[in-house]
């Protein structure tokens, strides 16, 4: 993820900023390339409606969770929808012409959703936000590596901000890289796990 100097992700009202630097997007670029599988909330489409493609990467599957099914088909994902998974909580349906949809029971359950896209050989899955999904992610202990660019910026209020623990966390900086137009940060998932 990327966050502005004040810790917000997005602009007011969820409205996308571009807070990566060009060398980050390099970066974002490469984690694409080496993974089985991009995943955003249902939130991150409407308001950004991202392409999540890859070049290096044609085969990369674009994942949304989307419980009540509420995206229609009109969004830049479901160009390619045979590469589109759809994590819901409505229906089940297995394609490779059009957009596969994985029940992952009601209410939205993260487990089954993470075995269902392993069965599918998705091992290797970049959780690109926004805030809500990310903070899912963590909470329940499913991140193994976490990095938050931190881009040479100030934004309004009213974004959405950086994921939020329950508790106050602390030591959470594993690694620290200055790049052009911000920094990176590595910090320690487990940290956010809920006990
Ligand atoms: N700077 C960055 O790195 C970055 C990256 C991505 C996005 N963003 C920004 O983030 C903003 C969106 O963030 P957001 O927090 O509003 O929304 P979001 O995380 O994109 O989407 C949240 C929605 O996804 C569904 N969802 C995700 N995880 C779920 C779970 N474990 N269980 C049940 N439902 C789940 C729910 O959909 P339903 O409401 O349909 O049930 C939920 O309301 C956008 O405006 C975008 O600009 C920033």
């Amino acid at each position: 993820m990327a966050q502005s100097l004040n810790g917000y992700i997005s602009g007011p009202n969820g409205h996308r900023v571009q807070i990566s630097s060009p060398e980050d997007r390099e970066r974002v670029l490469k984690l694409r390339e080496a993974s089985d599988g991009i995943l955003v909330g249902s939130r991150t489409i409407e308001n950004d409606n991202p392409e999540l493609s890859s070049p290096g990467n044609p085969s990369l599957r674009k994942i949304v969770i989307d419980p009540g099914l509420k995206l229609g088909n009109s969004y830049k994902i479901m160009k390619n929808p045979g590469y589109t998974i759809i994590l819901n909580s409505r229906k089940e349906h297995k394609s490779r012409n059009s957009a596969t949809y994985l029940d992952c029971g009601s209410p939205f359950d993260l487990s089954i959703a993470m075995a269902k896209l392993n069965e599918l050989g998705i091992r290797r899955l970049l959780i690109e936000g926004g805030e809500y999904t990310a903070q899912k992610f963590l909470l329940e202990g499913m991140v193994d590596e976490f990095y938050i660019f931190v881009g040479n910026m100030i934004l309004p209020e009213s974004g959405r901000r950086f994921p939020t623990p329950l508790n106050e966390i602390r030591n959470v900086i594993l690694d620290v890289r200055i790049m052009k137009g911000g920094i990176l940060l590595k910090i320690d998932p487990s940290k956010f796990k809920e006990e």
